[in-house]
């Protein structure tokens, strides 16, 4: 199989050895993920592959009406790195079963690889013009997906006890804003002290929320239209508070921050959304869009496009 090769660089960067190890068994993986679960022969790399191997795979249909025919379901065949992350989204995919998420069909977590529903026609929410439809999608999406973890006596507490371990905590990621300033021997380099100080003191408060299983990278292009309605791709499985979910989605659709007041205009008018549909009082919508800008930079720094998530939290900042 030729695989594209920004991708190869980028599964080496990212993952060293251990990118290479499993890109040398890539072929050997394929075939026997195909062989256990049943796939036809074409499973097709898709055109926009970035740090797991993803594919469109058939498999004869497994629904009652089609099980005795011809008929194929299409599938999407994910094998990536095993490592924190991807046992986290399998975990999570199992937990939210197909709530508002596509559903996992079969999954090997010592191998990292795992089948999942394709979403047709997966159109991705980028690509509605409308960012007032896109924003109460996103919610309608949200609220179908979040499992609180603290409904005493219901079993999904009980549940996800076991598994607790296995998801990342959204306090980790947060804590690596502490590097900022060792890292400027002290000072804040290209991220506003004002800001960051802000950051700072707001999560405390910002952390005292109830605590629940969130996916962790919701945005526009992971969030796809299907016949079960629009539903989102590649959760992450991350515990924190609720209002986090909104911080990838206030950047997003990435690069959409071109003109400040325009930009200004739309974060407005989502965070009058989220109030109206969720409840969510406007300082903290736009506190957990600030920290999570300020993270997306650091985590950018300095070599991805870094600039962008802190011009969108310079202008998060100004909103009243
Ligand atoms: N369940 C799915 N249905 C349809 N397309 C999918 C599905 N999962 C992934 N894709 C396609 O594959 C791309 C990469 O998948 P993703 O899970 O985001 O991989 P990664 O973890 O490497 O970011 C997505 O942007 C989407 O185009
Ligand atoms: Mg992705």
């Amino acid at each position: 199989m030729n695989l594209p090769p920004d991708f190869i660089r980028t599964i080496q960067t990212a993952f060293g050895d251990d990118g290479r190890d499993m890109l040398a068994r890539l072929p050997e993986l394929i075939a026997e993920a195909s062989l256990r679960w049943g796939l036809a022969e074409d499973v097709q790399p898709v055109p926009n592959l970035s740090y797991n191997f993803v594919a469109f795979a058939k498999r004869p249909s497994t629904t009652p009406q089609n099980a005795r025919g011809s008929a194929q379901d299409e599938v999407i065949l994910k094998i990536g790195v095993p490592h924190k992350e991807l046992n986290s989204e399998m975990e999570a995919l199992k937990f939210f079963n197909g709530e508002g998420v596509c559903q996992l069909l079969e999954c090997d977590e010592e191998k990292g690889m795992f089948l999942l529903e394709r979403l047709k026609p997966g159109k991705m929410l980028s690509e509605l013009e409308d960012d007032d439809e896109r924003t109460h999608i996103a919610v309608d999406v949200m609220q179908k997906l979040w499992r609180p973890l603290e409904t005493s006596g219901l079993p999904l507490a009980q549940e996800l006890a076991p598994a607790f371990h296995k998801f990342i905590k959204l306090s980790d990621w947060f804590d690596g804003l502490k590097e900022i300033r060792p890292h400027f021997e002290g000072g804040t380099g290209p991220f506003p002290t004002e800001i960051l100080e802000r950051v700072e003191s707001s999560l405390p408060e910002l952390f005292a929320d109830e605590h629940c299983l969130i996916h962790g990278d919701f945005h526009h292009f992971n969030i796809l239209s299907s016949e079960r309605g629009w539903l989102v791709i590649d959760p992450k499985g991350v515990i924190g508070p609720a209002g986090y979910e909104i911080g990838p989605l206030m950047l997003n659709p990435w690069g959409s921050l071109m003109d400040n007041d325009q930009f200004k205009v739309q974060t407005k008018r989502r965070v009058d959304i989220l109030h109206e549909r969720l409840g969510w009082e406007r300082e903290m919508t736009i506190q957990w869009a600030l920290a999570h800008a300020v993270l997306s930079a650091w985590w950018d720094y300095p070599n991805l496009d870094w600039n962008y998530s802190l011009n969108c939290a310079k202008i998060f900042s100004e909103l009243k």
